[in-house]
């Protein structure tokens, strides 16, 4: 059976992670004799110059008949002077593939501990998994956009936050038992339409988990005081947003980060969670890392391969142990250079 994966290199150093991740994945297939096809479309900025839309139909077809989609990613100043905006596509894409569950693992890897910009000792232990919801909120809310007074409505309706904690708490079952909901109760309504629905839900369906709850701006310090005593963060969507990114840092570098974007009717979107980086773009300086273990959550989710999976996770902690990594994780290699150890390691180990 021949899974179909589209590409979405889109834009900055998006096609550069997006190729590493695409050679790992042809060498994770050759390994495990997985059946990959692979289909590359425009998405972002890239599409708004081609097609005038960051999101075109031939795009949209492509990535809702694939078995998972994989995106690189969008964005960059070219396309900030006003006109379409290359993120409206990636926006678009999570909503037509219902991707609303955006698992973001930021793990640290032994050996890695001083790259984080915390005390090595404050650091050490880092295992958590962001569950933030991807496809509601104020991202998606109806807005006003006008050149004296602007607004963007957030909302969010019950069954949305019961899905999302369902992901949380059944994730949190496989891991510690324990999870974190941040919200803003003391000043959001859909902060207390948040909470209310998470404790219900934990009540009713699943009392075996540990839930506390964290207000989003002590949780920004919480994060930087003690990252190790989180397990499993479950939030709305742009705080997520933003404490992932926090979050990723801590880990080391936001290029080591990878997410997935769970559906009801899909397999899923893929990316890691950093941007364009239009500052690095077309050096060869992109860790590829993040985009490499997007590909292995993909392969565990979309395509219930969870030996490749491993494979490739192995490969890359192994990488990384052996200081093959590029400069914004303490390394000198370049992105073709940590694309090429991690499909040598692949090779080797099978
Ligand atoms: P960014 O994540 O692109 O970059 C932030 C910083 O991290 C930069 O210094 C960059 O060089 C560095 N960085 C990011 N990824 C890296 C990698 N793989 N290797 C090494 N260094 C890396 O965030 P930004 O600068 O705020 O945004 C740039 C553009 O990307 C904006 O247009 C934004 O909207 C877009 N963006 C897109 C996505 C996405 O497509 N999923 C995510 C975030 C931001
Ligand atoms: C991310 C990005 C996106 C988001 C932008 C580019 C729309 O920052 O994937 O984290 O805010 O979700
Ligand atoms: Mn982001």
């Amino acid at each position: 059976m021949t899974h179909r994966i589209v590409l979405l290199p889109g834009d900055g150093i998006g096609p550069e992670v997006t190729d590493a991740a695409r050679a790992v994945l042809e060498a994770v297939a050759h390994a495990y004799g997985l059946s990959l096809a692979f289909e590359s479309h425009d998405i972002g900025g890239c599409a708004i110059d081609t097609d005038g839309d960051p999101f075109p139909a031939a795009t949209a077809q492509a990535c809702a008949d694939a078995d998972a989609v994989f995106l690189g990613a969008v964005g960059g100043p070219k396309w900030d002077g006003g006109g379409p905006r290359p993120e409206a596509g990636l926006l678009a894409l999570r909503k037509t593939l219902g991707a609303f569950a955006n698992l973001r693992p930021i793990t640290l890897f032994p050996g890695l501990e001083h790259l984080s910009p915390l005390k090595e000792d404050r650091v050490a232990g880092t295992d958590m998994l962001i569950v933030r919801e991807l496809t509601g909120g104020i991202y998606f809310g109806d807005k006003v956009e006008g050149d004296e007074t602007a607004s963007d409505l957030c909302s969010y309706s019950r069954r949305e936050v019961e899905r999302i904690s369902r992901i949380a708490f059944e994730a949190a079952r496989r891991r510690s038992g324990r999870v974190t909901s941040v919200d803003k109760a003391n000043v959001l309504a859909t902060s207390r339409l948040w909470r209310n629905t998470v404790v219900a839900l934990r009540d009713a369906e699943y009392p075996d988990v540990e839930l506390d709850h964290v207000l989003v701006d002590a949780m920004a310090m919480k994060l930087i005081e003690r990252p190790s005593a989180f397990d499993v963060i479950l939030t709305e969507n742009m705080f997520g947003d933003i404490l992932s990114d926090e979050a990723s840092v801590i880990a080391g570098s936001i290029g080591l980060a990878p997410s997935a974007s769970l559906s009801e009717s899909h397999g899923g979107l893929y990316e890691p969670i950093h941007g364009s980086a239009p500052d690095i773009a077309g050096q060869g300086k992109a860790n590829p890392v993040g985009a490499i273990l997007s590909a292995a959550m993909l392969l565990r989710h979309a395509l219930k391969a969870n030996d490749a999976a491993t494979a490739i996770e192995q490969a890359v902690a192994d990488c990384l142990s052996e200081g093959i990594s590029t400069a914004d994780a303490g390394g000198t290699a370049s992105t073709d250079e940590v694309k090429s150890a991690v499909c040598d390691n692949i090779a080797k180990t099978h």
